[in-house]
């Protein structure tokens, strides 16, 4: 996404005045709902549809560290309910929220038990990423527990930061083929010295980095709406040698298969945004992946999706104005 101009902002300045029902009401295509059973009614939808899941339980940063054990539970109670209903879904989480920036060793034992008990029944943990005052320690998370043997994680990568390219190969020279990434822009509006900040030079790193991670060997989730993204991803596949639907990964030596994963990519979308895309994609025999955010503090993650990056305001205030422009 580029610099935010002058409407976003102003959508975003009248946040603080949007009555609660207005933003539960605009909210409402982008979160599942407040409890994991709207989260389970949703994926009962978009089963149909031929699509896989990832769960996010909404809330990030948290100040104290007992908060870490509400999301310990809620997930599993999200991991039984996926079990329970045979749900292709795996998990995805926000380390901040089990503690990570308080306390890095606290915040990584807390990742720790629940991708260990994610492991005992073959589920994969994505952790998202947040901003940079985590990136290094995200990473160092994922490269610890594959280092213990628990290879059933790995995290996000923006291609909006200068770093992206170098992550990926420092973490195919430390897991080889076991790395597993999501890449996708980024949200965090990040400064010039760290990141890149005009659309065109946002949306060519991804393309760049989703191509390494393809050739170093990685799982890649393709995770973006945009058609450049989008179509550059599908050309480099094409390039690669990979047969939509047909679950041969043509690379060599040959990655290891991964339990609830394509040959080697999928495409991941947030829930609400550009289902025909999505719907396109599988009917040519891709994996698609919704990314499902459900939880009490809808409010919260609404307005501050909002304020951390106020493009999304437009696209969202287009949505709602011009439906045709972005069906669910
Ligand atoms: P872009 O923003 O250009 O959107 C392309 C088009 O998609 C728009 O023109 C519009 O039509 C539509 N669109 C996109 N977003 C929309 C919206 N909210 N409402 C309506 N229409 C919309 N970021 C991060 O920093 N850490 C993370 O862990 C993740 N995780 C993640 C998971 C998944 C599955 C996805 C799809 C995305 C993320 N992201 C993320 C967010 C990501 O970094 C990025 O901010 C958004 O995906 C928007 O970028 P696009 O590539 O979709 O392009």
């Amino acid at each position: 996404m580029a610099k935010a101009g002058p409407i976003s902002r102003a959508i975003v300045a009248m946040t603080g005045v949007m009555p609660r029902w207005f933003v539960r009401y605009i909210s409402r295509r982008y979160v599942a709902g407040s409890t994991l059973d709207d989260a389970v009614r949703v994926m009962h939808r978009l089963s149909e549809q031929g699509a896989c899941f990832t769960i996010d339980v909404l809330g990030e940063e948290i100040t104290t560290l007992d908060e870490a054990t509400y999301f310990l539970e809620e997930y599993r109670r999200v991991m039984a309910q996926i079990l329970e209903h045979g749900f292709d879904a795996n998990l995805s989480i926000k380390p901040t929220a089990f503690g990570l920036l308080i306390d890095e060793t606290v915040g990584l034992e807390n990742i720790r038990t629940l991708v260990r008990e994610a492991a005992e029944h073959d589920m994969f943990v994505r952790l998202d990423m947040e901003d940079h005052r985590v990136t290094d320690a995200t990473i160092d998370v994922v490269l610890t527990l594959h280092a213990e043997g628990l290879v059933n994680v790995g995290t996000v990568l923006q291609g909006r930061l200068h770093r992206t390219l170098d992550d990926i190969d420092r973490m195919a020279g430390a897991i080889g083929v076991g790395a597993d990434h999501r890449i996708c822009k980024g949200i965090y509006l990040e400064p010039e010295s760290i990141a890149h900040t005009s659309r065109q030079a946002i949306t060519d790193a991804t393309v760049a980095s989703v191509v390494r991670g393809l050739e170093q060997g990685a799982y890649i989730g393709i995770a973006s709406h945009d058609d450049a993204v989008i179509d550059a991803s599908l050309a480099a596949l094409k390039q690669g040698g990979w047969t939509p639907g047909e679950d041969v990964d043509p690379r060599q030596p040959s990655p290891p298969e991964r339990l609830g994963k394509g040959p080697g990519y999928e495409f991941q979308m947030l829930l609400g945004v550009r289902g025909p895309l999505r719907r396109g994609l599988r009917a040519q025999g891709h994996r698609t992946r919704v990314y499902i955010p459900y939880g009490e503090k809808w409010y919260e993650y609404s307005i501050r999706r909002l304020k951390e990056n106020p493009t999304v305001a437009t696209q969202v205030a287009k949505a709602f104005l011009m439906p045709w422009t972005n069906r669910p």
